[in-house]
């Protein structure tokens, strides 16, 4: 079985575009791999100085997992800083990094090309990406396309410490998934926070209908014939709806009959049922803290098993012990 790992940062509520770009595969994921999920509170800090936001996401975020059935108990799930041993890496690997790796990175190279100041920590975040990933020797890192570059500078941090000090890491490799479509948000364009377009899948129903009635659509009159594939309200449907129900909006879209009002409240329907029980669940879990807190503290400890061998390795490599 191969050791796949990936980190999430806790920011912001879950839309249908993280859910079936990264969440979906990744509790796929769990039955056919070594699967190490966690939550990146450490890389979370370059962005957010807020004590209660960085507190509340990190929950909401282990909630959001579990409660769409990601299970501690296959799988190793915990909170990055639970695992200290992940900083001391880190700085272990900046020794080897070159500063011009670190240069050629795109999240620093755009904020310093508009100017905005960029904090050391943004600057070495890809090193401790790369100790994250080295430290649990994993093999497959599956991200999303802006991330490929950081899983590839992890990759070449590890390929010079291993021939500076000796075999060490194991090489991690990228998996992009290209055929996780882009969903498409209510405007159109990509679903993303930053565009502020995103149907948040767990919604209250009131909130969700609102959301759903407010994806734009154009003014072709209902009898009209349509073009299902340009259209974003059919992209959405499709990824809820059942083959034949999609077949029987396809061929009103295709001779004229598709009437948007109709088809936004069966998608809200649809993306209703499907999330019903896992907010319900997040609601549980969410009220009750103590018990997230003690499945992450489990979580911290199995990795860290794991963490304490590779860096001990690595100090003796480096001749820390001495
Ligand atoms: P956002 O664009 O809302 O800021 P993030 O960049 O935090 O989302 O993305 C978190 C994860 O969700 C990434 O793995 C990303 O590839 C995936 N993702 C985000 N938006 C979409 C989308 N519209 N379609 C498919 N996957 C997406
Ligand atoms: N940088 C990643 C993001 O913003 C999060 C992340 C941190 C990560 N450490 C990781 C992803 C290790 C995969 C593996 O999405």
């Amino acid at each position: 079985m191969k050791r796949t790992l990936s980190g999430i940062q806790p920011s912001g509520k879950l839309h249908i575009g993280n859910y079936f770009g990264m969440m979906h595969p990744m509790l796929r994921q769990m039955a056919v791999t070594e699967l190490y999920v966690f939550i990146v509170d450490l890389h979370a800090l370059t962005s957010v100085h807020d004590r209660e936001r960085l507190r509340q996401g990190t929950l909401e975020a282990a909630a959001d997992f579990l409660a769409l059935g990601l299970d501690p108990e296959r799988c190793t799930f915990w909170v990055q800083s639970d695992v200290p041993e992940v900083c001391e890496l880190s700085w272990l690997l900046s020794t080897v990094t070159p500063m011009g790796l670190l240069e050629r990175c795109h999240a620093y190279k755009d904020k310093v090309a508009k100017n905005i100041p960029a904090s050391h920590g943004l600057f070495a975040y890809p090193v401790l990406m790369a100790a994250d990933i080295l430290l649990y020797q994993a093999e497959v890192v599956p991200v999303g396309k802006d991330q490929k570059q950081h899983v590839e500078v992890a990759r070449d941090i590890a390929q010079r410490f291993n021939s500076t000090f000796g075999e060490t890491f194991v090489l991690p490799e990228p998996e992009i998934s290209e055929s996780t479509a882009i969903v498409p948000g209510l405007d159109g364009q990509k679903m993303s926070k930053s565009y502020d377009n995103t149907i948040p899948i767990f919604l209250e129903e009131k909130a969700l209908r609102k959301k759903v009635m407010a994806i734009q659509t154009d003014a072709t009159p209902v009898e009209d014939p349509k073009d299902p594939d340009k259209c974003n309200l059919y992209a959405l449907l499709k990824l809820f709806a059942p083959e034949d129900k999609m077949c029987e909006v396809r061929e009103l879209y295709v001779h004229g009959g598709a009437a948007y009002g109709y088809l936004k409240q069966d998608l809200f329907a649809l993306i209703n049922d499907h999330f019903a029980a896992a907010r319900a669940r997040k609601k549980e879990l969410l009220d009750n803290p103590d018990y997230l807190r003690q499945i992450l503290a489990q979580g911290a400890e199995k990795a860290r098993e794991k963490a304490v061998r590779t860096l001990d390795l690595a100090r003796d490599r480096m001749g820390l012990k001495y």
